[in-house]
């Protein structure tokens, strides 16, 4: 794991400076032939329900003028492995610097297991920009844009058995580096770490659901979940677990973070609902933010699966959402 530490004697020169990482990895790209133009090419829209089809437009194209500032994205964070306040995680993240280096274990129900470097999967991959709702839980909400890819390609390449039905997700556990992992950081809160989470196998194949490696067309930085964190748009942010160094593929639904800790309040599933109140609050409305004000804000409608509906809803036919919220 290529982590730099302010205490590191490699220092800074240890780490691929920005431009130098995009280049090598246009040069991979260009190498396999896995991306035609650049990592921010006209990307995929989904034209019906399931199926993704290459066309100029980009998808979330139409959210372009509802997009988050910069500043916001990446001042405004959720990542309690740094701090459960907002706007450390961006102050704590400064040394978190991963490289491409930085290691993926892929375990359980899969034809190839193994240590895969994140070099090794982006040369596999067609990385894309798209713009998404992200909705937190705690009924806030921005518009991102995000690079990534979609982690079905991923799972095509390691090659899940029938027997996969659940993937499980997991943070680098390191508390020289996440300072919240220590103990007692929280009081006599905590936390079970690594943070965790989990998809069905349907959702986790589904085109909307991306492993991001970036945000405002640079690598993601460290309070965003740098190098490589899920975005599933429909769910609820905290599905969207940040810094994976652990995928594995398994029978039974796993274990998630909050889901374990406050069984009652967070559900496996975490599909934004706004007709399924938070027992604590109401999961109606959300309060959007958009630029440094942070706060001083729009109240918008939240939609049925953070208005991803047309194109996930059929997952869940059948199922009682309010059982499984
Ligand atoms: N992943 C880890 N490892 N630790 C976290 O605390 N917070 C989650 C999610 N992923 C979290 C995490 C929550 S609650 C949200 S809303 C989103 O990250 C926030 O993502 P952002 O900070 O990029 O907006």
């Amino acid at each position: 794991m290529a982590i730099v530490r302010k205490s590191d004697s490699l220092g800074e020169t240890s780490v691929t400076p920005e431009a130098i990482f995009w280049k090598r990895r246009e040069f991979i790209k260009s190498f396999t032939g896995a991306l035609s133009v650049s990592a921010l090419a006209p990307g995929i829209v989904l034209s019906d329900n399931t199926v993704a089809q290459k066309s100029s437009k980009m998808i979330g194209e139409e959210l372009r003028g509802e997009l988050s500032s910069e500043f916001v994205v990446t001042h405004h964070n959720n990542f309690y492995e740094f701090s459960t306040d907002k706007q450390e995680p961006s102050r704590k993240a400064r040394n978190f610097k991963p490289d491409s280096n930085w290691k993926i274990n892929i375990s359980g129900e899969v034809d190839k297991p193994g240590d895969y470097t994140l070099e090794r999967i982006l040369s596999r991959v067609n990385e894309e920009e798209r713009i998404y709702r992200l909705r937190c839980v705690e009924a806030w909400s921005m518009v991102v844009p995000w690079t990534g890819f979609e982690l079905n390609q991923l799972i095509s390449l390691v090659k899940p058995t029938s027997k996969a039905k659940f993937v499980e997700f997991k943070t680098l556990h390191d508390p020289e580096v996440f300072p919240g992992q220590k103990r007692g950081a929280f009081g006599s809160y905590t936390l079970p770490w690594p943070y965790s989470e989990g998809l069905t196998i349907q959702e986790a194949n589904h085109p909307l659901t991306i492993l991001a490696t970036g945000v405002y067309g640079k690598p993601l930085p460290g309070q965003n979940g740098a190098p490589l964190r899920l975005v599933v748009p429909w769910k609820y942010g905290f599905k969207s677990i940040k810094s994976i160094v652990s995928i594995r593929f398994t029978q039974e639904q796993p274990v998630s973070t909050w889901n374990e800790r406050l069984p009652n309040e967070y559900g496996f599933y975490a599909n934004v609902n706004p007709k399924v109140d938070h027992p604590r609050w109401s999961q109606a409305t959300e309060r959007r933010i958009t630029d440094e004000s942070f706060f001083g804000v729009k109240r918008i409608p939240t939609k049925p699966f953070n208005g991803y509906a047309g194109e996930v809803a059929h997952l869940y036919k059948g199922l009682d959402l309010r059982k499984f919220f």
